[in-house]
């Protein structure tokens, strides 16, 4: 009996010390068990007629591109997709309690929920697991980085607001196999912004979503389509590209200070055109493109630069008129004549002659120049005595001369002024309508730009 007894407590201690034949895991066993009849190509349900339901959900992480030109916008999103898989179904009290376990996607059935919008699928980290749990919920969670056609509104660029829509669709399965629905609900996921990185040049609005059927081929197929609304941050914009434009616009103005006559401001103005060509020329990348709308922004600059030329054409006109009136000025016995200030109070000379002599000197300006008629008198009546000249009378006759030399560049001089005076009243009336146009136009675009970025 004892060594009965004894051979037992030798045989289970030779029990404890032989490692066990190592069996499968917990987690083996239950995979070998869930896959063993599994066909990964057959809708998952018992009943054909019965519908699989697939529960999306979208969390926006970042907007990486937004492609005026090829009118597509690139975006990360967080996607996820949960079924329930009726063949997927354990009893956790079997399987060592386990409740959830993850499943290569290889392995099981997938739905084919697609963006019907994509242009290319972008570059998404494949994630090779699904996870399953005992009631046959499949949770399949991928990071997706889509590329989708939009319809991009450029015209308020920087101030613009986009609507992108990404619309989630089985590609073949009708509602009747298939049928979609909100894992969320719409306003969660409208405001959900946490994951949005939000330094970027985008600022995200909303994401409204909604669902409808549409009829194909007497098919109705599910959608679900997420609307996107995103604005831009203009600031950088408003930095980079406006106020470097106002700036040379306002240098412009101000070059109106510049003396009229001291020929400068043609060679300033001329610099300013060309350091807004350099500008435009490096700005060109930085503004959004698409054949249909040009922004308002591509046209703000090309009329600041119709403008900058218009004020150099204006500078150039008053200019040559300075000029034609400093080398004509001779010739211009007209202005004189408008400009009637010639001083003939004092000498002798009655009002006919006078009248006469200007009226000459305005008919013919093909005259060298014009002489004072008093003076013109004295000449003529020292001429008259010019036979005898004795040493007075010569002395007289020189200072004559010298007077008539005299006031004859001062009549000159004085006619210059006029001149001069008149442009420069031309030059600020020029000057003044520029400026209106100016204002108005920088106004109206303000306020638009203001109306849209706080819209
Ligand atoms: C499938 O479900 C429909 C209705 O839900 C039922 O009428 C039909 O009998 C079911 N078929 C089987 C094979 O259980
Ligand atoms: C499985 O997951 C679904 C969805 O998350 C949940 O509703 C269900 O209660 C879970 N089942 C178990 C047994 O945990
Ligand atoms: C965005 O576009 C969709 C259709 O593309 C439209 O139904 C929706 O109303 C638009 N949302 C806004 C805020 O404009």
């Amino acid at each position: 009996m004892a060594l009965i007894w004894l051979m037992l407590l030798v045989s289970a201690h030779l029990a404890e010390c032989v490692p066990e034949k190592p069996k499968r895991s917990a987690l083996n066993q239950l995979t070998r068990t869930l896959l063993r009849k599994y066909d990964c190509g057959v809708r998952p349900v018992h009943n054909w007629t019965s519908l699989t339901k697939v529960y999306i959900d979208l969390i926006l992480q970042s907007v990486l591109d937004v492609d005026g030109k090829t009118q597509s916008i690139t975006t990360s999103i967080w996607y996820r997709q949960i079924w329930t898989d009726e063949f997927l179904v354990w009893d956790p009290e079997e399987f060592d309690g386990i409740n959830e376990i993850s499943l290569s996607s290889d392995a099981i059935w997938i739905p084919d929920v697609i963006v019907s919008e994509f242009v290319n699928e972008g570059k998404s980290a494949p994630i090779p697991y699904v996870y399953v749990n005992s009631s046959g919920s499949v949770k399949n969670y991928r990071p997706m980085q889509v590329v989708v056609a939009c319809s991009l509104e450029m015209y308020a660029f920087p101030f613009d607001k986009q609507n992108c829509s990404l619309t989630f669709r089985s590609w073949l399965h009708s509602v009747k196999e298939i049928d979609l629905a909100l894992w969320r609900s719409a306003e969660a996921i409208a405001n959900d912004k946490r994951e949005f990185m939000n330094d970027g040049e985008w600022e995200l609005l909303s994401i409204p979503s909604r669902y409808w059927q549409i009829h194909q081929d007497n098919i109705e197929y599910a959608h679900i389509q997420f609307n996107v609304l995103i604005r831009r941050r203009p600031l950088l914009y408003v930095v980079g590209l406006l106020i470097p434009s106002i700036f040379l616009m306002l240098v412009d103005v101000i070059s109106f200070y510049l003396p009229l006559n001291s020929g400068t401001r043609i060679g300033f103005k001329i610099s300013i055109l060309l350091g807004y060509t350099v500008f435009r020329v490096n700005m060109t990348d930085e503004l959004p493109s698409s054949a249909v709308s040009t922004p308002l922004i591509g046209v703000f600059f090309a009329v600041c630069m119709a403008m900058l030329m218009l004020s150099l054409i204006k500078s150039i006109l008053v200019v040559k008129l300075l000029c034609h009136s400093e080398k004509e000025v001779k010739q211009m016995s007209i202005s004189a004549c408008l400009l009637d200030k010639y001083g003939s109070a004092g000498h002798n000379f009655s009002e006919s002659a006078l009248t006469s002599i200007k009226t000459l000197d305005c008919i013919n300006p093909s005259g060298d120049y014009e002489l004072e008629p008093s003076l013109e008198e004295d000449l003529l009546s020292l001429n008259e005595i010019q036979e005898a000249p004795s040493g007075l009378e010569w002395l007289l006759q020189e200072l004559a001369f010298l007077r008539l030399a005299l006031s004859q560049d001062d009549t000159e001089s004085s006619a210059q002024d006029e001149w001069l005076a008149l442009c420069s009243k031309l030059d600020i009336f020029l000057f003044r309508f520029y400026l209106f146009v100016l204002v108005l136009y920088a106004g109206t675009l303000l306020s638009l730009w203001a109306r849209w970025s706080f819209a």
